[in-house]
């Protein structure tokens, strides 16, 4: 429908999509919800998974971060393994495989060319396949054994924002329904489409956030050359994820990177002034994290953090409202996409058209 990716008073289709974010959780979650509340996923898709040993995601770009970013809480869920691979890689490296493998393809367009040619292959072998996409009727849905639906609308940006969150939230119903045919009390005792509202409310706290965000940027991020995201576990994978959109856009060299690695080379990068932004949603980790803001700080760096509510501390400069411990990715890479959006706009690039880059990448 036309009127769908109208921008409305929207300057930038990009905003648009982020602020849409809490409207698309809600979205997933009637979608998949039956009216007894019970999950509506098909039993052949879960007697297929149930029957796997391992699952292989294969994916490009925000994609491919969507996937490590489900690796925990599917794992935890389904007590199914999961890896997470590079279309363009795995199609001509292909690793040993398990003995019964499942490969879920995520491509918010469903046309991506590097995950198409990894699809034939694995085709070709006999494995059964699932492809999470926004676009019914896609070539990945069409070739696919079977095909779970985003239902985030159409994603006009280059800069993917809220197909990313819905991969995640998808991955969650289909963990949540595999772990519960399987019989796992992780997934029994999970109430998803409950944690998913309150992701949905707390998503729309960070959205109102937009003027601090923006002044954070200006102080953080307008005139700087390169930035990094650190965090650990989750938060390692949402700071590949906020890495990703900050250099898609702004154009200023970002790196997410596993806070405990960085002083095993990157540190080196660091110089008087440098943007370090922390993300800390985890208690363990988060302490670790901490610690390794504090050995960039006292190199120079410019130390920023985004961290949950219960774990903050009170220099900590975004705060995320405390959700369920298994889906803080959903709402610790909102406020890094507006960090993006922000930085920018501030120096003056097209937010949506950034150069060099397609929507969708038909060629490999
Ligand atoms: C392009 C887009 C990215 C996207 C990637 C994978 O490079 O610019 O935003 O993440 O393709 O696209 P897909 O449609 O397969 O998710």
């Amino acid at each position: 429908d036309a009127s769908d990716i109208e921008k409305g008073t929207y300057p930038y289709y990009m905003l648009k999509e982020i602020d849409e974010q809490p409207v698309v959780m809600r979205k997933i979650v009637q979608k998949y919800q039956t009216i007894d509340g019970e999950i509506a996923i098909d039993q052949d898709l879960l007697t297929t998974l149930k029957s796997s040993d391992r699952v292989y995601i294969v994916a490009c770009g925000t994609s491919s971060h969507a996937g490590w970013a489900s690796k925990k809480f599917f794992e935890t869920l389904t007590h199914l393994p999961v890896e997470i691979h590079l279309s363009s890689e795995f199609g001509y490296n292909m690793p040993l495989l398990s003995k019964k493998p499942f490969f879920i393809y995520l491509s918010q367009s469903g046309e991506t060319a590097d995950s198409r040619q990894v699809l034939v292959k694995t085709n070709e072998l006999g494995h059964p396949s699932l492809t999470i996409t926004n676009v019914a009727g896609s070539t990945l849905s069409r070739e696919a054994t079977y095909t779970l639906l985003l239902h985030a609308g159409p994603e006009i940006a280059v800069a993917s924002t809220k197909a990313y969150t819905a991969q995640i939230a998808v991955m969650a119903v289909l963990a949540k329904a595999l772990g519960t045919e399987k019989g796992i009390a992780n997934a029994v005792e999970f109430d998803l489409f409950h944690e998913l509202g309150l992701i949905a409310t707390a998503m729309e706290t960070m959205i109102n956030e937009k003027e601090h965000l923006e002044e954070l940027t200006a102080n953080y991020l307008s005139a700087t050359r390169n930035a990094f995201y650190i965090g650990r576990g989750n938060d390692y994978y949402v700071s590949m994820e906020a890495a990703l959109k900050l250099k898609e856009i702004s154009y200023i060299q970002a790196e997410g990177f596993a806070a405990g690695e960085l002083k095993h080379g990157t540190i080196a990068l660091i110089e008087e002034g440098t943007p370090v932004i922390g993300i800390i949603t985890d208690a363990v980790t988060g302490q670790h994290t901490r610690g390794n803001l504090q050995e960039v700080k006292s190199r120079g760096a410019n130390t920023l953090v985004i961290s949950s509510e219960g774990l903050a501390k009170p220099d900590d400069q975004i705060l995320l409202p405390t959700v369920h411990p298994l889906l803080t990715s959903l709402l610790a890479v909102v406020p890094t996409q507006l960090i993006a959006y922000f930085a920018t706009l501030q120096r003056g690039y097209d937010v949506d058209k950034p150069r060099n880059l397609a929507k969708s990448v038909t060629v490999e």
